[in-house]
């Protein structure tokens, strides 16, 4: 045994325990704490050998000050306003277990601004500040997702165009983003049924790609935020006659009616019917007819009708002829005529 050495340990043993004490010192690692938005948190911060001449600090280091101090001991240091019923923004719990002390910082109403490191350190009156013991926690406040580009409730494009759907979402952890069409169908450009990415392609979009489309921002933290947006589709129209053939008698004044069926897609499919009255058909009438529409994105003229002869009245507005004699018969054709005009009027 070298005597050298004992009396060397002996004297930093001295030089280590000023008046016999032992240096205080935080002995718990600080457990981070994850929690949600609006509950409470509460770290540890555990000493011992603490002495009159020391005290136990509580700072937030993420602070816009960049590191305010909360607390002395058990007293708040900082503003402390009632964050709700009853509740102080902060508080200092003391709980002493034989030479152990855990001064355990609670915050409550906790929001997004509470997120950051928080250090612990015992000061020591007359020792410079770098040689104070600390250890250092960190705060995650879980915020549930908030999708912060909701500004387009409906997008409209052409046919053939191109453009994108915009879904931006904030929150802790960092949303996952999933886009799918609202009735379960497939989004546009073989993408599938699935996009995970904040921006939706619509590529050389077609009519089939019109309806309604969800984003759904999700992180776990309850509740996932969604997001609906319309896309219109504007497209050519496109015309279908209701019969390909109408018959009508001549020169008996008698009317033709040719129905065609214009859809005009833009989010539902919006089908009207128009009607081309011909009336007191007569020989030169018997040809063919087209139903032609047109918008802005162009023009369809496909539908054809033909009008051709036939020896007796056709359709819903024909006379009867059942036991009434001559008189009665053109009263009858005139109360048809003024009925359609009438319905020509209304249309
Ligand atoms: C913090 O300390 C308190 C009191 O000593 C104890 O009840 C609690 O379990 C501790 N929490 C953690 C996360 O260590
Ligand atoms: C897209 O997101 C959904 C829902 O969050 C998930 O189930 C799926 O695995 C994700 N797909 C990809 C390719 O990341
Ligand atoms: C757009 O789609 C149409 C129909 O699917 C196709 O004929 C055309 O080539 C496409 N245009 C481009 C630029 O991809
Ligand atoms: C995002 O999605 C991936 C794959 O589905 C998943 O592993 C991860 O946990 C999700 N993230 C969040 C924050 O929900
Ligand atoms: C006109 O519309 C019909 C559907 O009614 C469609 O089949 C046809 O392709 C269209 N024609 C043109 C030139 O767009």
């Amino acid at each position: 045994m070298n005597w050298g050495i004992i009396a060397a340990l002996g004297l930093l043993f001295t030089f280590n325990t000023v008046n016999g004490q032992l240096d205080p010192e935080i002995v718990d690692e600080i457990i981070p704490e994850i929690t949600s938005q609006g509950g409470e948190a509460k770290l540890n911060c555990t000493v011992v050998n603490k002495q009159s001449g020391h005290t136990v600090h509580w700072t937030f280091m993420d602070s816009y000050a960049g590191g305010d101090i909360i607390s002395n001991d058990k007293d708040i240091f900082i503003t402390n306003p009632e964050c709700k019923e009853g509740k102080k923004k902060y508080e200092v719990i003391v709980n002493k277990f034989n030479q152990r002390e855990t001064y355990m910082l609670k915050i409550n109403c906790l929001e997004f601004v509470d997120y950051g490191y928080y250090k612990c350190y015992i000061q020591i009156r007359g020792d410079s500040s770098a040689s104070w013991p600390s250890k250092i926690g960190y705060l995650v406040v879980q915020v549930p997702p908030t999708i912060t580009s909701k500004n387009v409730a409906v997008k409209q494009l052409d046919e053939g165009q191109s453009g994108f759907l915009q879904c931006e979402a904030t929150g802790v952890p960092k949303p996952n983003i999933t886009w799918v069409r609202s009735d379960g169908g497939m989004l546009p450009g073989g993408m599938g049924a699935l996009w995970n990415s904040t921006i939706l392609p619509l590529n050389n979009i077609t009519k089939d790609n019109r309806g309604l489309y969800k984003c759904v921002a999700d992180n776990q933290v309850r509740p996932p935020d969604v997001y609906l947006v319309a896309l219109q589709v504007f497209f050519k129209p496109e015309t279908k006659a209701v019969q390909d053939t109408v018959g009508q008698a001549q020169n008996r004044q008698f009317d033709a009616k040719l129905e065609c069926r214009i859809a005009t897609t833009t989010l539902r499919f919006q089908e009207s019917w128009y009607t081309l009255r011909i009336k007191n058909v007569e020989a030169n009438d018997y040809t063919k007819y087209f139903c032609i529409a047109q918008n802005r994105i162009g023009r369809n003229a496909t539908t054809m009708i033909t009008l051709f002869e036939t020896m007796e009245c056709q359709g819903a507005n024909c006379p009867t002829y059942e036991g009434l004699g001559a008189s009665a018969i053109s009263v009858s054709l005139l109360a048809t005529i003024s009925v359609v005009t009438l319905a020509k009027l209304l249309l």
